[in-house]
């Protein structure tokens, strides 16, 4: 008997889940997360509830109806906890406590509540690597407390006064990974920026706060965790130098010393023991960036995590080849472990899709229809139903990304996919709140709104909708029948699964297909609605999925 079952949780489970995925295997569970279609919920630009510029709970609960009718299955939701917010909530100061900017622990408690009620499952961030330097516990490593030292890296520097850095490690947002805690100190480590120090995993102390955390959100009702920087954890052991120079690559594959390390594992087994103490499976998803996919797939064994991010398919270009040699990959390594695939193609920390894959909306939509058709889950990052491009006119001076402030760092735009939803067509914020918004909405933002896309057949918004539709009630979408590759000319990727048929035109011009491999049943690129896909031809950028006879 599960040690929790007896205790009423505070939140009931999901209500009718909207998902065919729900149905119970054979071994009793619903397996929910094997086809899940899961969006990202960036809390500061999401909605905001009290007119303050800045998005909360409150806010993302009043449009939780939103994503209940795209058919989305579950949201997954960006730290919402407190932080001075250095790096926009990834920088934890009190891992139980939400940030009074997003609200309380009661509007959390609140929003998962109707989540629940609207049948959408709730996955919150974890932040495991680094806490905030005004945790409580890093404030007391600097004030000298020993215990409180040994849960981070304090080393001592190299050179004559130790003013050198102990390695030669970089930190992700640029310049040196460590940094001296006085003038003749030690030198901490912190991957990211200097405001987030990393706890050393070697530490029991830090072992034993992440199972509390975690029973501390799951006793609050949450289905999962989206574990931040899941590859980092654990560094090998001496912290030796990576001999190389040059940036370390956000999202990146390169192996380092301080990343997918084989000790993260034992974490992972522990943490997935505490999630099964739970009812209803609950889920933890790795954020990991790893080499390649055979590396990914050690996150996902049987005793560890549900699922982890495909980073490589969402760093692939608009390319069938490349494309097509990600997704065999993906399949053949997840699968070898028995754990589905993910996809993604767009999240706050890179250029939204619409604009990274340069062919604009068409190219967008028909990108969405090829990765709604894989075999497994998905993620959505807010606003990709509206089909936003990255804003890529922020002022410098409204700019809050901390690498964006740091020598040599990465480019510093992830603000740009960041700016707050436009909800309606007009008012001061698009309907993102009844104030400002906290980095400036360009200018005919509300054409992109929800309020003018609902109802029109050829918007973004309802494509997604008829997608998320379509994939929920055809049983070979998501994790029902086996993808098998036809035979399809240069440039376009064609596949089948069971009497399912996708096939993406990712070449500018049209191509023509042997016959038509069915009926249309939704097409999505420039050349909007069935209509258009006429006989055999398949514009350029261009996906349809079809229905054989
Ligand atoms: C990955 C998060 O997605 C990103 O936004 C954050 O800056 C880093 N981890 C550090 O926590």
């Amino acid at each position: 008997m599960n040690q929790h079952s007896s205790t009423a949780d505070p939140v009931d489970g999901p209500g009718p889940a909207p998902s065919r995925a729900a149905a119970p295997s054979a071994h009793g569970a619903t397996r929910w997360w094997r086809d899940a279609v899961i969006y990202q919920v960036y809390p500061r630009s999401f909605a905001d509830g009290n007119g303050d510029g800045m998005g909360d709970l409150a806010g993302a609960r009043a449009r939780l109806p939103h994503l209940a009718a795209l058919g989305v299955d579950a949201v997954w939701l960006s730290p919402f906890y407190a932080s001075p917010q250095a790096d926009a909530g990834y920088d934890v100061a009190d891992y139980r406590t939400v940030d009074p900017v997003f609200g309380t622990l009661d509007d959390a408690g609140a929003l998962i509540a109707e989540a629940h009620r609207l049948g959408l499952r709730v996955l919150v961030d974890v932040v495991p690597n680094h806490s905030s330097d005004r945790h409580a516990w890093f404030r007391a490593a600097l004030a000298g407390d020993p215990a409180a030292r040994a849960r981070y890296h304090f080393r001592p520097g190299k050179g004559p006064d130790g003013q050198l850095p102990p390695n030669d490690w970089e930190s992700v947002f640029g310049g040196p990974a460590w940094t001296r805690e006085s003038p003749d100190g030690e030198w901490y480590l912190h991957l990211f920026a200097p405001e987030q120090p990393d706890f050393d995993w070697d530490n029991p102390a830090v072992r034993d706060e992440f199972r509390s955390v975690l029973r501390f959100w799951l006793d609050l009702g949450v289905d999962g965790f989206r574990i931040d920087v899941a590859h980092g954890l654990v560094k090998a052991p001496g912290l030796p130098d990576t001999g190389r120079t040059g940036q370390v690559e956000l999202l990146g594959s390169a192996p380092l010393p301080f990343f997918d390390q084989d000790g993260v594992h034992d974490i992972y087994r522990s943490w997935r023991r505490v999630l099964d103490e739970y009812p209803g499976e609950r889920i933890g998803v790795a954020e990991a960036w790893t080499p390649d996919a055979r590396r990914t797939a050690l996150y996902v064994r049987g005793d560890e995590l549900h699922q982890a991010f495909n980073f490589h398919y969402l760093n692939a270009g608009w390319d069938a080849g490349e494309l097509r040699a990600v997704v065999d990959e993906s399949l053949g390594s997840l699968g070898a472990v028995g754990a589905p695939s993910t996809w993604v193609l767009s999240n706050h920390d890179v250029v939204r899709h619409r604009t990274r894959l340069g062919g604009g909306s068409g190219r967008a939509r028909a990108a969405t229809l090829l990765m709604l058709a894989l075999p497994g889950s998905a993620y959505l990052y807010q606003g990709e139903e509206l089909g936003l491009p990255e804003v890529t006119e922020l002022p410098d001076a409204a700019r809050q990304d901390p690498s964006f402030f740091r020598d040599n760092g990465q480019d510093g735009l992830r603000d740009g996919c960041r700016v707050p939803l436009p909800w309606e067509e007009s008012g001061p914020s698009y309907g993102f709140g009844p104030g400002g918004s906290w980095l400036p909405q360009p200018a005919g933002w509300g054409a992109l709104s929800v309020a003018a896309q609902t109802g029109d057949p050829h918007s973004t918004l309802e494509l997604y909708r008829t997608a998320l539709r379509l994939r929920r009630e055809r049983p070979e979408l998501g994790d029902g029948e086996p993808l098998e590759w036809l035979h399809a000319p240069d440039g376009v990727l064609a596949f089948r699964r069971g009497s399912f048929v996708c096939t993406a035109n990712t070449a500018a011009e049209p191509r023509e297909l042997d016959a038509a491999p069915g009926e249309v049943l939704l097409a999505g690129g420039p050349a909007e609605g069935a209509g258009a896909v006429g006989g055999a031809v398949l514009p350029g950028d261009t996906t349809v999925w079809w229905a054989r006879g």
